[in-house]
């Protein structure tokens, strides 16, 4: 298995500036050599160009769409690409706009090689805005809006269908700060929340048994993992860090039974926010994560 590592330096989806350091966090945490110790064959692509964030307030709800669309793009054709080579697209942002760009591309390969594909939306948020309902306007808010087909037109429909995902097709994980547009939202579309009370009251097991009961042989799973998913005293480096998270432990389960499935072909790491981070601690926890993701296990399997 070849995992092929693509560096997405902005954080133009933003509310808090940093996030384009995202990528040489993760380097310097040593996850190109966390992987090759797991015996998998690694590329690291390097960075893609785009432009600065302009740091301009919202345009008729959005903001820097212009710019959300050159990073998507430019995300869209190397995740599109590392595809189509067999190989498994690791997305290191930025921030979780750029899951637009990736999980379009995904969608898209999957119709081409009939997979059916499930997505797990790992987060404290459920990025559920569109233009009309975000309080802020930052596209880090909207990413699943644009993936269901219901967000600014330059950001829709880039699978080659109207929408990438359908509702279904969808499970989030650890959620707790939904605003109050979006809970009507998952209400409508049927979204399967899987918010911190359902953990607390089912434990991580049963919550992950249930996100991934439908999937099988012909699934590819993408796993999208925004780091404030985490208790910020864990992973304190996130612009939007949120307390009340899935402890360590938890968060472990629910990576090591995404790898258990073996149908993980493709993942986003983004929101690490290193200039708000201690120590690189928040890259190195994503680093552990990603070691369990690809089946890390304490003991031989
Ligand atoms: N719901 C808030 C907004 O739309 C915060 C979104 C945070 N998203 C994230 N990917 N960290 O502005
Ligand atoms: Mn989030
Ligand atoms: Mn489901
Ligand atoms: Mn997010």
């Amino acid at each position: 298995k070849t995992v092929s590592l693509i560096g997405a330096p902005t954080d133009v989806g933003a509310s808090v500036r940093g996030a384009g350091m995202g990528p040489d966090a993760l380097r310097v945490a040593g996850l190109y050599e966390m992987l090759r110790g797991h015996g998998l064959n690694v590329i690291d692509h390097g960075n893609l160009a785009g432009p600065p964030t302009p740091w301009t307030p919202p345009t008729a709800g959005v903001r820097h769409l212009e710019e959300v669309v050159a990073w998507n793009r430019a995300v869209f054709d190397r995740v599109a690409a590392v595809l189509a080579a067999g190989q498994v697209p690791l997305l290191m942002g930025g921030d979780h706009c750029l899951a637009i760009g990736s999980v379009s591309a995904v969608a898209r390969h999957c119709r081409y090689a009939k997979k059916k594909l499930r997505v797990i939306w790992l987060d404290a948020h459920s990025d559920v805005n569109n233009p009309h309902i975000s309080p802020s306007g930052n596209v880090h808010g909207m990413p699943v809006s644009c993936l269901l087909g219901d967000g600014p037109k330059p950001l829709v429909g880039w699978s080659g269908e109207p929408a990438a995902i359908t509702p279904a097709d969808i499970d989030f994980i650890g959620i707790r700060s939904v605003d109050a547009h979006e809970k009507q939202a998952i209400a409508q579309l049927g979204l399967q929340v899987f918010d911190m009370r359902h953990i607390d009251e089912h434990g991580m097991r049963n919550t992950m048994l249930e996100a991934l009961h439908d999937v099988d042989e012909d699934t590819h799973l993408h796993v999208s993992f925004d780091l404030d998913c985490l208790d910020p005293t864990d992973a304190p480096g996130v612009g939007t860090g949120v307390r009340g998270g899935p402890t360590y432990r938890e968060m472990q389960l629910c990576m090591e039974m995404i790898a258990d499935t073996g149908r993980m072909g493709s993942l986003d790491v983004v929101e690490i926010n290193p200039a708000l981070d201690v120590r690189n601690r928040t890259a190195e926890l994503a680093v552990e994560f990603v070691a369990s993701l690809f089946g890390a296990s304490t003991l031989a399997r």
